[in-house]
């Protein structure tokens, strides 16, 4: 099983040692009550890195709503189980004070990529995100950070600190791992009741048959219009935003004449889902 390793000194440490060796320091940060998804990051940065640390930390500064927080799942022991037949090095899970001591004062914030879908919804959420990973990044000194494309705008967002903070460290995206029935896996999952559970995947199935649409050459306004109807109408409680994006930049797009990604974020018995699938021309 791996070391669990909850303070900072003692991960600088076990860092210095590799980084003499030569070896390569991958890091795949996360929030815990980790599945497939996760573990599909773990496996990359085992294949890519010759040491691995998975970062546990439910970061509060990234949560808007306060009974998110609360209701976001623990499941430390389970995780390390997990973990252990992958055979990372190390498992950081620091606690609070040492994450945002005492007089904690600076907050990272990146702008344009962050403005809008999820950064329209979720007031403060990518500058909890951004602080948290440049704080990580900075604390495991990783050669190589892993994040999945599940959280798309996410993975842009820290693409962009990494490259305008001189961070010297490589961002490697990774495919979503979904349940066989097309839903994105996801922690807050668990929080959906048996009922929910069998409604979820109508997200994800909408936006493929949108997508099929999209690349026949049919309106994008009215295809995203019915595919919204149909998430509701499938018994999500609302959708919160259904767009097409261009590729990387995430700028609305007018025309489909270039790479792009269907993002969506929708509402499900109190349960809030997203995902997002390419689309290419
Ligand atoms: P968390 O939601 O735990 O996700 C950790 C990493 O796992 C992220 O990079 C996320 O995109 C990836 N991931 C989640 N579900 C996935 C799936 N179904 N397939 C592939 N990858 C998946 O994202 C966070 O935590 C936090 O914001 C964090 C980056 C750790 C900062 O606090």
């Amino acid at each position: 099983i791996a070391p669990i390793v909850r303070n900072l000194a003692e991960l600088r440490t076990m860092v210095r040692q590799w980084k003499m060796a030569g070896e390569v320091v991958g890091v795949v940060p996360t929030m815990g009550a980790l599945h497939q998804g996760h573990l599909s990051l773990v496996k990359a940065a085992k294949d890519g890195c010759d040491r691995v640390i998975v970062t546990i930390f439910v970061n509060p500064k990234q949560f808007n709503n306060p009974e998110d927080l609360e209701n976001y799942p623990r499941t430390e022991e389970e995780d390390a189980e997990k973990l252990a037949s992958y055979k990372v090095d190390a498992i950081y899970v620091p606690d609070g004070d040492e994450m945002y001591p005492q007089g904690f004062n600076t907050n990272v914030s990146v702008s344009g990529v962050t403005e809008d879908l999820e950064g329209a919804h979720r007031p403060g959420h990518f500058d909890g995100v951004a602080t948290v990973v440049t704080k990580l990044f900075l604390q495991t000194q990783a050669d190589k950070a892993y994040f999945g494309n599940k959280d798309y705008q996410q993975l842009q967002l820290v693409k962009r600190l990494a490259l305008d903070l001189n961070i010297p460290i490589e961002v490697i995206g990774c495919p979503t791992i979904r349940e066989e029935d097309g839903l994105a896996m996801s922690s807050r999952n668990l929080l959906l009741s048996d009922r929910a559970r069998i409604k979820a995947p109508a997200l994800n199935a909408a936006m493929v048959r949108a997508a099929e649409r999209i690349k026949a050459g049919e309106d994008i306004a009215k295809v995203l219009a019915e595919a919204s109807d149909e998430v509701v109408r499938a018994g999500f409680i609302d959708v919160e935003y259904l767009e097409l994006r261009s590729v990387g930049t995430l700028s609305p797009m007018s025309e489909f004449a270039e790479p792009a990604r269907l993002l969506a974020a929708a509402n499900l018995a109190g349960v809030r889902l997203i995902d997002n699938i390419g689309v290419d021309p």
